[in-house]
């Protein structure tokens, strides 16, 4: 049975895989290892947290001894590596993060797995399986192709440019060690557990007590957006089924401009919203509570420097070879997550008011 590592499991889409993967390979041992960074939150894992076969280990990636020592105690096969710093805004006021954690932070995970599985060979068969973004690929003008797994690499972020570096250590420790990796590169992820400094969840947020919902720039820029579940199904795909040394896109055929994504949450949140007299006593402030669309919240504000334009992922590649479709439409998608957050207010309200972190200080010491 698989034993797997996963960094970064107590983030967004590394919470969303620790559960999936508990749910759909309930005999394999999973090993958390998460630096609890404010964007890391053991309350995402708290419904496995009796799992007697999941550990959750407080530490930071670039600590080899620590992730050495969990290897071979643990005998772990399968790394699946999601820990980084991964806001946009917050890498353009402070690159320094995003280069400690995911060049650094990537680089001191392969060089532990090279001398654990390469040198002192531990187990029979591993796989280091990276989590990457599709940022790496730079913006795309309304009329090109998507990105492929052959478009070359333009990263315009110092976030995208971290995350590009990590992908090329990782593609130069298979070419020139051996080690069996794979990589994925991957649309923008919505659902629960989304930290609510990124679009969806902020805009949520936002509607729910009334405060203005910021549309960068003309709102013209384009993602593509998958539900975190179809992620979290991908990635199982590459690590059970994909080619050593690979790499693959993963996308949701959901390209959407900002503002119509916003209009849409915002339609779901009034309806929503609407039909539920006992949201008005918790939400007063939220415009349908008042008998308002929340649209009238929207509001341009300056651009974010060196905003890309344009992202969209060919993912052919993971459809034909491994059998990978997206599940959830976006319209499904966004209700999903709209319920989430209204069913998990102590949730986002102990995130974003810091008593989480507080929490986190007295109760769990960094290693
Ligand atoms: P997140 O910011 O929600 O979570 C990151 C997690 O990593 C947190 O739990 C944090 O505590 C942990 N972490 C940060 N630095 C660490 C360190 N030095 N050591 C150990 N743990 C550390 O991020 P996310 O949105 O869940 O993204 C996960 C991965 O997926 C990232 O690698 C990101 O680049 C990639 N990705 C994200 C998206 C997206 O839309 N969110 C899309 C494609 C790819
Ligand atoms: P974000 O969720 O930060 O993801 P990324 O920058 O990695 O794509 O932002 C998604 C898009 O939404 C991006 O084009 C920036 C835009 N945006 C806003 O217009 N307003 C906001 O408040 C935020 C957080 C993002």
């Amino acid at each position: 049975m698989p034993r797997l590592l996963v960094t970064g499991g107590a983030g967004f889409i590394g919470a969303n895989f620790v559960h999936y993967w508990l749910r759909e390979h309930a005999a394999d041992r999973v090993v958390v290892l998460d630096a609890l960074t404010y964007a890391g939150n053991l309350g995402n894992l708290k419904t496995v947290a009796g799992n007697p076969q999941y550990r959750f280990v407080r530490g930071d990636i670039c600590d080899r001894e620590l992730v050495e020592g969990l290897l071979r105690e643990e005998s772990i096969d399968t790394l699946v590596h999601f820990a980084a710093e991964s806001h946009v805004d917050r890498s353009i006021t402070g690159p320094g993060a995003f280069v400690q954690t995911n060049v650094l932070g990537t680089y001191s995970l392969l060089e532990a797995v090279r001398k654990v599985w390469l040198g002192e060979r531990t187990v029979a068969r591993h796989r280091f399986h990276h989590v990457s973004t599709d940022e790496v690929y730079g913006s795309l003008g309304p009329d090109d192709p998507p990105f492929s797994e052959t478009t070359a690499y333009a990263p315009n972020s110092p976030y995208s440019a971290s995350k590009a570096a990590s992908d090329h250590l990782v593609r130069a420790y298979h070419h020139t060690y051996g080690l069996s990796t794979t990589t994925s590169n991957c649309s923008n992820n919505y659902g629960p557990y989304h930290f609510p400094e990124k679009l969806i969840p902020l805009m949520i947020v936002n509607i729910l007590h009334g405060r203005s919902l910021p549309i960068y720039g003309d709102g013209g820029n384009v993602r593509d957006w998958l539900y975190v579940e179809d992620h979290c199904r991908g990635i199982d795909l590459i690590v059970s089924n994909g080619k050593v040394g690979e790499v693959y896109n993963i996308g949701g055929r959901a390209e959407c401009e900002n503002l119509k994504l916003v209009q849409l949450l915002c339609e779901h949140a009034d309806d929503e919203v609407r039909a539920r007299p006992e949201l008005h006593s918790r939400f007063p402030a939220c415009p349908a509570s008042r008998g308002e669309s929340a649209a009238s919240l929207v509001k341009f504000v300056t651009d974010r420097p060196g905003h890309d334009r344009r992202y969209a992922i060919d993912s052919r590649k993971i459809e034909r070879d491994l059998g990978f479709k997206p599940t959830v439409s976006i319209a499904q998608g966004l209700r999903r997550t709209l319920a989430w957050y209204l069913g998990n207010e102590d949730w986002w309200q102990s995130v974003m008011d810091g008593r989480y972190q507080d929490w986190i200080t007295t109760q769990y010491q960094r290693r």
